[in-house]
């Protein structure tokens, strides 16, 4: 199945809603294959958002994701980008939809407590950046077969 990489930033962490966000994707269903407490370092940061070098926005929005602990996670699931990117919602939680984690927990058009790759290529890369592939677990839990229906043997 498919996978995502899902960063709780530092906002998150500091405003206690790990477990809030965490429980939205545990009700949705999907799985949780891999979940760490971490710092991310300046140069990781860099990395991760080079595709924002140069914009007015990067230098503080490293800065912000720098800024303290964060929570970093892989969930697995069918069509996982496009679900968890929906559950996100708008970028910022000013302009975000209620019903999304952004727009349901937070209102500020800069700090925006949560990271989701936008592709699935994209996640790959994020997932290697962040885990070891020891640090992702493999297994099946009991509910998985009334999550999904299974008996075409893909997840519907
Ligand atoms: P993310 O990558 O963090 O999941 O968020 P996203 O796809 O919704 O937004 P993206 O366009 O990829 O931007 C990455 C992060 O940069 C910050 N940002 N600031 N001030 C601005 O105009 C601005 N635009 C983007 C946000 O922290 C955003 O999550
Ligand atoms: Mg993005």
């Amino acid at each position: 199945m498919d996978r995502t990489l899902i960063i709780l930033k530092p906002d998150c962490v500091q405003r206690g809603l790990i477990g809030t966000i965490i429980t939205r994707f545990e009700c949705k269903g999907l799985k949780i294959v891999g979940l760490k407490l971490s710092r991310i370092t300046p140069r990781l940061a860099q990395e991760h958002y080079a595709v924002h070098q140069g914009k007015p926005f990067y230098d503080s929005l490293v800065r912000f994701v720098t800024s303290g602990p964060v929570v970093l996670m892989v969930l697995e699931g069918n069509n996982i980008v496009e679900v968890s990117r929906k559950m996100m919602g708008a970028t910022f939680g000013f302009k975000a939809d209620p019903g999304t984690i952004r727009g349901d927990l937070g209102v500020s058009s800069a700090l925006n407590l949560i990271h989701g790759s936008d592709s699935p290529e994209t996640a790959k890369v994020e997932i290697a950046r962040f885990f070891n592939p020891d640090e992702l677990l493999e297994f099946s839990r009991t509910m998985d077969s009334w999550t999904y229906d299974l008996s075409s043997g893909l997840p519907q």
